[in-house]
């Protein structure tokens, strides 16, 4: 655990202070509720990275697993996805909400018993049955996988979805509107609305629209929802806990609430337009991809001025980001936020795309942005949470350990993968027959597997680290600040 921060002015430098941040009463905790989504969380997220592995490995070994029907490389790349999506980032932004809306709107979340039924059709009634139905590919078409990407579960699963995304943005979004607490909207608040809103009205439009509207309509359809489901609900939910994260561990206020909205009403203005980006060279209309592309330009500028916003926050207090694991894991992912969005910017440019389109170059920066911004981010959200909720245990030197070793693998595997698309790129645009280049990737699918290691390490050390406690000794060690031999006591924030 980490040694308390008295706030002395937590919101914005140019607001006013806000009281969730300090020591003011906090509204009910549904902490069962936090504890079995962020527990469920983990567990999802070491499931879907084995099927990672295991898609992997299929692309160097083709008959490793046989080719029945739940183990085509197809089927495991969806589950893989698809569970990172709804299992892992999913279940993780809920645990993050149960612990941080009581605190923004005063006032607890609206119903115990619907967070009950949302965590059972999320999980018992979504996931589950949707990595079932995926090993199973059954013909029907109410069950089988769909070819859409990032929307791969079948339609019957789809409307258990969009029924889980509108239950979620009731028990959220009500308190939260009917009493914005005595601070006014502090601008999470704005993103976890903007981000279940959004949500709930993209993902029908991504899962069900281009069934019916085949071809490159269809196509234009689900690139938006692939960028939506990116741009709509995982980015605002990590920025919103990014934002709440930083101001409550360093005590310190976010730079500037002008730069705090820009930068919230560019996201939901730019990102509804990047999706047809996936498809530069495509026979979309050529005015509808520069309109993604102008967007993914917007885009760019409008995460130079979110990070900016948010390292601002932190000057001075470098060496509290060094020592204090939960804030380290979000400051990591907003420095990676940084580096993917401006990669996301020049890749969408026709003259990148030429180099890299349909290379493993994308599946790297897909990596970057899903491990390294979201990823960290939610479990330095989870480590926060873990730390300041009284009869969770938290072991924040398993936890440290995780950081490192997920970064490493990360490292790895996107330098790889960068580099394996620019050589694909090359071959692809050569004369050379086409399985020239699948042969020059065997090396850097090898380097994949081998970086998948450290990665799930990380992740198992991270679970051990919500399991178990540190002894006061070396817990001391870790905080210089705390009086030898006392236990931090879990803050309000
Ligand atoms: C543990 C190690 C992991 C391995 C070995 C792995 C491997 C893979 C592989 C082989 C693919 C398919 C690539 C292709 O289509 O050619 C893939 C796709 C993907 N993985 Fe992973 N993965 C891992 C962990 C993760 C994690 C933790 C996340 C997110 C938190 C993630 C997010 C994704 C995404 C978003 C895609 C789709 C990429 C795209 O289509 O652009 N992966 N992964």
């Amino acid at each position: 655990m980490t040694a308390v921060t008295q706030p002395s002015k937590v919101g914005h430098e140019d607001g006013q202070q806000l009281t969730f941040a300090t020591r003011g009463l906090v509204a009910p905790v549904a902490t069962e509720l936090l504890r079995a989504h962020a527990f469920a969380a983990v567990a999802a997220l070491l499931v879907s990275s084995l099927f990672g592995t295991l898609v992997a490995i299929k692309l160097v070994q083709p008959e490793f697993l046989g080719g029945q029907a739940w183990s085509t490389w197809g089927s495991l790349r969806a589950s893989h996805t698809q569970g990172i999506l709804f299992g892992w980032l999913g279940n993780a932004f809920l645990a993050f909400l149960y612990f941080a809306i009581p605190r923004l709107a005063g006032r607890a979340v609206l119903s115990r018993r619907l967070g009950w039924l949302i965590f059972a059709l999320w999980n018992v009634a979504m996931l589950l049955p949707g990595w079932a139905l995926m090993a199973a590919n059954l013909p029907q078409p109410w069950l089988s996988i769909k070819p859409l990407e990032w929307s791969e579960f079948p339609l019957a699963i789809n409307v258990v979805t969009e029924l889980c995304l509108l239950l979620t943005a009731v028990q959220f979004i009500v308190p939260l509107a009917r009493k914005p607490n005595e601070d006014g909207f502090y601008v999470s608040s704005w993103y976890v609305i903007g981000s279940l809103v959004f949500t709930l009205l993209a993902f029908p439009m991504g899962s069900v629209v281009p069934q019916l509207v085949p071809g490159a309509i269809g196509a234009a359809f689900s690139g938006l929802w692939i960028h939506d489901a990116v741009g709509l609900f995982v980015t605002p939910m990590a920025l919103a806990i990014a934002y709440y994260v930083f101001p409550v561990r360093t005590g310190r206020p976010i730079y500037s609430h002008f730069l705090s909205m820009i930068g919230f009403w560019l996201l939901f203005f730019s990102y509804p337009l990047n999706g047809t980006h996936h498809y530069v060279y495509t026979s979309i209309p050529m005015d509808t991809q520069r309109a993604a592309i102008a967007a993914s330009g917007v885009m760019g500028f409008d995460v130079v001025l979110v990070v900016l916003n948010l390292l601002m926050s932190l000057r001075g207090h470098g060496a509290r980001v060094w020592r204090d694991v939960p804030l380290r894991f979000v400051w990591t992912g907003i420095v990676l936020y940084l580096v993917v969005s401006l990669q996301g910017s020049l890749q969408a440019s026709m003259a990148l795309q030429r180099h890299v389109h349909f290379t493993d170059w994308v599946i790297g920066h897909s990596h970057l942005a899903m491990v390294g911004f979201a990823s960290f981010v939610s479990l330095g959200g989870i480590a926060h949470v873990w730390d300041r909720t009284a009869d969770c245990r938290c072991n924040h030197r398993l936890m440290n350990l995780a950081y490192w070793l997920i970064l490493s693998g990360l490292l790895v595997m996107v330098i790889d993968l960068t580099a394996a698309g620019l050589v694909q790129g090359e071959l692809w645009r050569g004369s050379s027959p086409w399985m020239e280049s699948v042969r020059a990737s065997q090396p850097y699918w090898w380097v994949r597997i081998a970086s998948a290691v450290p990665i799930i390490l990380g992740f198992a050390s991270f679970l051990a680290g919500m399991l178990t406690r540190e002894n006061t000794a070396s817990t001391a060690a870790a905080n210089p600040s705390l009086p030898s031999g006392a236990l931090p006591q879990p803050a309000h924030g």
